[in-house]
């Protein structure tokens, strides 16, 4: 058992929090969840509780801070309201977060920020690690000020990670169940011209990423959180067919996705960044999924059991 055990954890209630969670407990830690809806007990955990304010919390004994709340990004078109609200919903939650730590008569060990691989904006088959230059577009802003307003406390004796989180593949959140549907009917394929490139990573290898980074005394600063072998989209949609055989080839012309989806459409999906993880690989991680057909083998399986629970 961890003796300085006790971890904030911000978007706990999430698809990535949820998954950190269950990991970290499993580990001996005690965690706290900041949540607009606050439960006040974790059905599973008694080492989890899950507060609506930072307030009240006791001042002493935080080992680590995970912050990954924000407004989702697909959850509605990126008018200019609903860009300004994803923008603010982590910057507001960022800054309580900051604050508080600051007040904190002994800090954290480790402070870990949530960002995304849109930071370095729309590449070709440029080979992009943390030390590569940004292009600029909504996602690189949006990551952008996500990060500076972390690194606010830069003059804090706290180390501070920024997790640059690629496509996190997992059977119960994230983009994967959203692409089954029509991978299963055979209607998956290229979209657009289905040469961009998509960074992905397995949910578990994200979790131990987090691990990785709460226990390495030397990990700091920012950490691409993909796996060593991005794919273009098109390769992408022809593994999955292959592991549903299933066949991926009808495509998804660009300005049809543009239609049903906006702007997202052109940041998220037409385009990408072939990212790799040069600070994880030097750090010694090794993935339990380096490839992409093992974590969709693996997740395919646990999507299936999944649905297998529900059904009985
Ligand atoms: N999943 C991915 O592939 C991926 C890739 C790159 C980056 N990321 C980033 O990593 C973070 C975690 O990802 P995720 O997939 O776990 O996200 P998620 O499932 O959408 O969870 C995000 C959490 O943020 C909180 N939240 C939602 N809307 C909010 C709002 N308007 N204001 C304040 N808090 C709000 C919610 O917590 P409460 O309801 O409990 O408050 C929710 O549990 C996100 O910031 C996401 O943008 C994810």
């Amino acid at each position: 058992m961890k003796t300085l055990n006790n971890i904030l954890i911000t978007g706990g209630t999430g698809f990535i929090g949820g998954h950190l969670i269950e990991h970290l407990v499993d580990r001996g830690y005690r965690i706290t969840v900041l949540s607009r809806s606050s439960p006040i007990t974790h059905a599973k955990h008694t080492q989890v509780c899950f507060v609506s304010s930072l307030d009240g919390l006791p001042e002493t004994n935080w080992y680590g801070v995970i912050n990954l709340a924000g407004e989702p990004l697909d959850k509605s078109r990126w008018t200019a309201n609903q860009k300004a609200l994803i923008i603010e919903s982590r910057l507001s939650i960022t800054s309580r977060v900051n604050d508080w730590i600051r007040k904190l008569p002994v800090p954290p060990k480790v402070y870990i920020s949530g960002s995304a691989i849109g930071w370095y904006g729309h590449w070709d088959n440029e080979c992009l690690d943390e030390e590569s230059a940004h292009r600029e577009g909504f996602s690189h802003q949006l990551c952008n000020a996500w990060e500076t307003q972390a690194n606010q406390l830069a003059d804090v004796d706290c180390r501070i990670c920024t997790t640059r989180l690629g496509i996190v593949l997992g059977a119960n959140g994230g983009s994967l169940p959203a692409m089954l549907l029509p991978a299963k009917l055979g209607l998956g394929g290229p979209i657009g011209h289905g040469d961009q490139w998509w960074s992905w990573i397995h949910v578990n290898d994200t979790v131990r990423c987090f691990e990785m980074l709460l226990d390495n005394d030397l990990a700091e600063g920012v950490f691409n959180l993909t796996a060593p072998t991005p794919v273009t989209q098109s390769e992408f949609a022809k593994t999955l067919g292959h592991q549903l055989k299933r066949p991926s080839f009808m495509p998804l012309p660009g300005f049809m996705a543009k239609l049903m989806l906006g702007e997202f459409a052109e940041e998220v999906l037409l385009n990408g960044q072939r990212v790799f993880p040069k600070k994880l690989m030097s750090s010694g991680f090794t993935f339990d999924y380096a490839n992409l057909s093992s974590a969709l083998q693996d997740l395919l399986c646990q999507s299936q059991k999944l649905r297998s629970r529900l059904a009985l």
